[in-house]
Parts: structure tokens; C-alpha cells; sequence
């Protein structure tokens, strides 16, 4: 059989996903265990879906890493060391956009912040949709301290917003895709430098972000989760092992600011990692 007409016979990933009303790894029977920042504030961002599952038939699905949460300790302590970087502006000038945002925890974190606006890009649709119900209820609660959307995209088609942004990155895709969206940012950025702030957790594909000229590497290093955090992940995860996921005490990190098109990739004479609080093993 040729490799068009095995395409052919074999069932679309959405009829595939009709049969199962969740995703795998979103279900009790799929051995889900509820984060406790899930119970706490009564939202559902819990689960671990693995690459291959969260496919719906779009071009980059195949780059997908996985569907999991970051951990909300991380997720502060990314913010801290973000501020320690001193963005060139106050944080209510600032966008912030989760480009792989799945169900929306990261989302709903930053609105604890106020940002001008608090956006989402999610490629598969049930997360998508899971995220937009999770920030109504965060609004409903009186909890968001900024505006917030989900868009159910592609992230490779996301054209920045106008002003300032800082994107999140809980590792979502694989090079190409991460690829091909640094060079559509340094296309459009020009020399507007400190316009865009990247913070990259679980920086797996960090040598790409190296080797895009224009960036400058502000802080490398590990952002450890706190032990409350640790201990409900390691449950979670050694309950619902589907993925090459472990939850560590920490995550590697790092922080890049776009410095303008004249800059370097590999710029180490500029990589401030030290003085911002950087730390490796
Ligand atoms: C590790 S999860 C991170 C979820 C969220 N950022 C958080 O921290 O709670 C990565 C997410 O990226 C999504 N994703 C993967 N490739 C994508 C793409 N090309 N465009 C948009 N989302 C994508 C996956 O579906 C998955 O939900």
C-alpha cells in the first residue's frame, strides 16, 4: 500500500477523538490525579496528554511535545526572575502571551499580575476550549487582575500584538516550529529592541533560541518547584506515566530579550545570565 492510501484508510484523528468525550490522559480511567491548584481554585488544567494524542490533524501536530501544566511554583518564580531582568517598562505595558497554552493554567497565573492583556495560543481545540471555560471561571471569581483571551491557532501563525510582550514558552513544540517563529519575529521587530521578553521553561530547544541573531540571553538556569509542588507532581505523574516527563525539583530556564537586528546569535560577550541571578549546575 502507498503512504497516500495508508493516509487515506486510516480513521481522521477527529473521528478518532469523537469516540473518547476527553483527550487520553484527561480521564480518571486514564489514572488522572487533580493538582492541588485544581482543587484549590476549582478550575481544570490537570492531566498529561502525550504528543500523539493530542493530534486533530493540523501541520505542525507532529512537533507537539505534550499537554501537562507547569507547576505554579515555577511558574512565579519564572516571573521573579523576569523582573529581576528589569523589563524596559512598567508590567501593565506588557502582553503577556502563552504560545502553547493549553488549558490555560499559565493563563490564568499571569492574570494574578496586571498585565495589559493576557492572551493564549492553543492548537488543539478540547484544551482550547477546557482553557476558555477555566479563565471565565477565573474572571467569574473576581480573580484576573487583566484582560484575558484564548485563540485556538496554530502558535506559527501568530503575528505579535502591537507594543510590548513578553511570551511564555512551557516547552511546547519542537525546533521547527520554534524556529520558524523567531524568524518571523526578527523579520518584523527591526531594531525596536526590548519590545519582546521570552521566558522559556524546560528550555529543551534552547540551542535555537542561541542561534537566532537578535536576541540577548538575560538568565540560564534552574527554577526550582517548591516541595508542595514536587510532591503532587511526583504522585501525578508516577500514577499516569504516559510521557517522558519527570518532575524534577526544578526546571531549566531561561530568559531572552529581543536586542535588535544587529545583534549576534551566540551572543556570550552579552549573555547577563550571572548578573541576573542565573544559576546552573
Ligand atoms: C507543555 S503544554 C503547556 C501548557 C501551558 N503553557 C501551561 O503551562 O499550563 C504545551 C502545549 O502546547 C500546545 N502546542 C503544541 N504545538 C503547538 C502549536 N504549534 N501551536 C499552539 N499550541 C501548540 C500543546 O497542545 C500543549 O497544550
Amino acid at each position: 500500500m502507498t503512504q497516500e492510501n495508508q493516509l487515506k484508510n486510516r480513521p481522521s484523528a477527529a473521528k478518532r477523538e469523537t469516540k473518547r468525550r476527553s483527550l487520553k490522559g484527561l480521564a480518571v480511567r486514564d489514572g488522572l490525579v487533580r493538582h492541588p491548584f485544581d482543587l484549590e481554585f476549582d478550575v481544570r488544567t490537570s492531566g498529561l496528554v502525550a504528543g500523539r494524542n493530542l493530534s486533530t490533524g493540523q501541520r505542525n501536530d507532529r512537533h507537539a511535545t505534550a499537554y501537562y501544566a507547569v507547576a505554579p511554583s515555577v511558574f512565579r518564580g519564572m516571573l521573579v526572575r523576569w523582573r529581576r531582568c528589569r523589563p524596559l517598562a512598567p508590567i501593565d505595558e506588557f502582553t503577556f502571551i502563552d504560545l502553547g497554552a493549553g488549558m490555560g493554567r499559565a493563563m490564568l497565573l499571569a492574570s494574578e499580575f496586571p498585565f495589559r492583556a493576557v492572551l493564549g495560543v492553543e492548537l488543539n481545540p478540547m484544551l482550547a476550549r477546557i482553557g476558555s471555560r477555566n479563565l471565565a471561571r477565573w474572571r467569574a471569581a473576581g480573580r484576573a487582575r487583566a484582560p484575558m483571551r484564548m485563540f485556538c491557532r496554530d502558535a506559527a501563525t501568530f503575528d505579535l500584538p502591537s507594543g510590548k510582550c513578553v511570551v511564555f514558552l512551557f516547552n511546547p513544540f519542537a525546533a521547527p516550529v520554534l524556529r520558524r517563529i523567531l524568524r518571523n519575529w526578527a523579520a518584523t521587530l527591526g531594531e525596536r529592541s526590548g519590545t519582546l521578553d521570552i521566558l522559556y521553561v524546560n528550555n529543551e530547544q534552547e540551542n535555537v533560541l542561541r542561534q537566532q541573531a537578535g536576541f540577548t540571553r538575560l538568565f540560564h538556569g534552574e527554577v526550582r518547584r517548591s516541595q508542595a509542588d514536587t510532591a503532587a507532581e511526583r504522585k501525578i505523574l508516577g500514577n499516569q506515566p504516559d510521557a517522558a516527563y519527570a518532575a524534577m525539583a526544578w526546571e531549566d530556564c531561561s530568559i531572552y530579550r529581543w536586542a535588535g537586528a544587529n545583534e549576534r546569535s551566540h551572543p556570550e560577550s552579552k549573555d547577563r545570565s550571572r548578573d541576573s541571578g542565573g544559576e546552573r549546575r
